[in-house]
């Protein structure tokens, strides 16, 4: 499975030796390595100390005080960089702009200004919920501007997740837009915001920017127009000097439960953490055209769409759009037509351009790239291949990142900066610099090589969150009871024998479809919140493209009948609850759940039962439901399975 063979390009780096022993030397004095890079960040007050850990809680480069947006912009202009492009920015529709770090300093200032009148103070809170256009990182620079916490709903929701988030952390101020594209049609942003504030009293005022020009309804003296608020705006807000400390942004993602986890991140940490490794991971200089293509919705567009790249001046290409729209070539297009350098990108997305086959790339001018990577959710064999093979023509290391929402940036991957370790396809490689991981049976013992276990993080490191917002209980609970002393990120991995990290998916209920994560539970609650429907359990089943689809089993009310009409009218219930991504590919109807005594359900054999495989040894499922009660239920799951495939 190695290609260490078919590397030319290591030659062009450092030796892995080099980068290996720099790993261990980070270690032995993780504090002083941490404040070398800190010392790279604009600062108004240097910190006193470095590490304040008091498990699980720490707090990094405490007394310290930056911040964010004069971090990104405001260290540029004062430079040549003050006429580079931070954005060359693509519509769906074809509209293009170009948005120099100067034009975004000024953006950013007028915006400050704008929530400043508006009436919002620092510590006050700010919805966004935006299509991808370069206001994104406008709004987000100018909260932080001020001192402002922002949580970022990725536009894919339905009013009523938005408004779940809206109200856990009580957003005084929605940032929106009119509407997006999407495969040609218009997202109705505006109506879905409409709908999300009309219970969420906490929300004074909604700032909508125009993308699209229809017609939308605008309530007078709760709603204003981006462009009339920025004509009035004063061009000049002095950044906030910030605590280290001080709330940067709150993310919300999945977890095992129905409630969505709000990730709190620090200013210092997380900004120490994206610049340290934007550099070790992308390598970009200044003459490189860098593309990451998340949506700044998820957490990797926050990291390495706005922040890292910004801080060091890069030039982001941003596309608002689907990869396939108008026709399955977008991508290469893009990438020939910027002379894109660096492809930052999802496995999902890797797959589903596969499909379309090797003529389309070959088509466009693709000899620009240079360095090729994946996050997300792992990333097969035969992905990493077509992927290094086809786009990278064989000329451009693929580095696949591991990391997660909560780590703030890429904790285990291959370092064209520090040193390139021979690549295998489908693993991400070692912890980079600062990062201690190990993998442990279920007791937290290291395992020996080539063993499925646990991957946990054994060290504080500067990106981690703060905790889960207003819910400290649940951030000990859910991320550090079950080994003791260490993080446990929810994930199986393994080292093989030279001791390269694979990792093998989650290991909790979360599922992850087309890269984005989802809770079971999540969809179960929005099934049974559906009249029609007694009892739900919702399993990933695996798939070519999307690496994971939803699939459910339902055991519905007495009134209500197996049908493809409800089988419908729950994957759009399912829709209006979450959003789109959620949308379970197939509903079963099942006349009885399999459970245990207590009354849990057993996701071991839904799941099984999704992907239609073996179930395994009945006898060793838990609290000891009889074997027989298990039976019928399987029979249950397999003939509705059937009936509904029938039909
Ligand atoms: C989960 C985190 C990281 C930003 C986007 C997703 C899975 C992520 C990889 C990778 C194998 C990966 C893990 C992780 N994951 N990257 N390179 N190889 N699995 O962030 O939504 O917080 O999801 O994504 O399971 O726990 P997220």
């Amino acid at each position: 499975m190695s290609d260490a063979g078919k590397l030319p390009v290591a030659r062009t780096y450092r030796p892995r030796e080099q980068y290996l022993s720099l790993q261990r030397d980070s270690l032995l004095d993780p504090e002083s390595f941490w404040a070398g890079i800190a010392g790279q960040l604009v600062w108004r007050r240097k910190w006193d100390k470095v590490l304040q850990w008091d498990p699980p809680f720490a707090q990094w480069f405490v007394g310290g005080l930056l911040n964010a947006s004069e971090n990104a912009v405001d260290r540029h202009v004062k430079s040549w960089r003050e006429n580079k492009a931070a954005y060359l920015w693509e519509g769906e529709n074809g509209d293009r702009r170009t948005i120099t770090y100067g034009e975004l300093y000024q953006e950013v200032n007028r915006l400050a200004s704008v929530l400043q009148k508006l009436g919002l103070r620092k510590g006050d809170t700010v919805a966004i919920y935006l299509p991808l256009v370069p206001e994104f990182p406008i709004a987000m620079l100018a909260c932080a501007r001020i001192g402002l916490p922002f949580t970022v709903v990725f536009s894919g929701f339905s009013a009523k997740a938005l408004a779940e988030r809206i109200q856990d952390c009580g957003a005084k101020v929605v940032v929106t837009a009119d509407g997006g594209y999407r495969r040609g049609k218009v997202l109705d942003l505006k109506t879905v915001v409409d709908d999300a504030v009309k219970d969420s009293p906490s929300v004074k005022h909604v700032v909508v920017f125009r993308r699209t020009g229809h017609v939308v309804p605008m309530i007078e003296g709760r709603d204003y127009w981006w462009h009339d608020l920025m004509a009035k705006a004063s061009s000049y807000v002095a950044p906030v000097p910030l605590e280290s400390t001080h709330l940067l942004y709150i993310l919300y993602t999945s977890g095992t439960t129905g409630k969505p986890k709000g990730v709190a991140h620090s200013t210092a940490g997380y900004l120490v953490f994206a610049y340290a490794t934007q550099e070790w991971v992308f390598d970009a200089k200044d003459d490189d055209i860098y593309w990451c293509t998340a949506d700044i919705g998820w957490v990797t567009g926050h990291t390495y769409v706005v922040f890292a790249p910004l801080m060091h001046g890069l030039t982001s290409v941003m596309y608002e759009g689907a990869l396939d729209y108008p026709e399955p070539d977008r991508w290469w297009d893009i990438v020939e037509r910027y002379r894109v350098s660096i492809l930052y990108t999802a496995p999902t997305a890797i797959r589903s351009l596969m499909r379309y086959g090797d003529k389309l790339p070959g088509q466009h001018d693709l000899d620009s790239l240079r360095l090729l990577g994946s996050v997300g959710e792992p990333i097969n064999p035969a992905a990493w291949q077509w992927y290094f093979d086809v786009i990278g023509q064989g000329r451009c290391p693929i580095v696949d990142t591991w990391w997660q929402t909560e780590t703030g940036g890429i904790m285990i991957s291959p370092s064209p900066r520090l040193g390139l370790v021979p690549l295998k396809a489908g693993s991400a490689t070692f912890p980079l610099p600062g990062i201690e991981a190990d993998v442990v049976d279920e007791k937290g013992n290291p395992l020996p090589p080539s063993e499925k276990g646990f991957l946990v993080i054994k060290r504080p490191w500067p990106g981690m969150f703060m905790t889960l917002y207003n819910d400290s209980e649940r951030y000990r609970e859910v991320y550090w009871t079950r080994f003791p002393g260490f993080y446990y990120p929810g994930d199986y991995a393994l080292r093989d024998a030279e001791g390269y990290f694979w990792l093998l998916g989650r290991a909790d209920e979360v599922i992850k479809v087309a890269g984005h994560r989802l809770g079971t539970r999540e969809v179960e609650d929005a099934l049974v919140s559906h009249p029609s429907v007694a009892e739900a359990a919702v399993a990933g089943k695996p798939d070519p493209v999307k690496g994971e689809t939803i699939v459910a089993f339902v055991t519905l009310r007495k009134v209500a009948n197996p049908s493809n009409h409800l089988s419908e009218e729950l994957k759009q219930h399912v829709r209006r609850m979450i959003g789109p991504i959620a949308t379970p590919e197939s509903i079963y109807f099942a006349r009885l759940l399999p459970k245990t005594r207590s009354g849990k359900i057993m996701r071991r054999v839904i799941k099984a039962v999704a992907a239609g495989g073996p179930i395994g040894d009945l006898s060793t499922l838990e609290d000891g439901a009889s074997v027989d009660e298990i039976r019928e239920a399987i029979e249950a799951l397999r003939v509705a399975e059937k009936s509904t495939k029938s039909s």
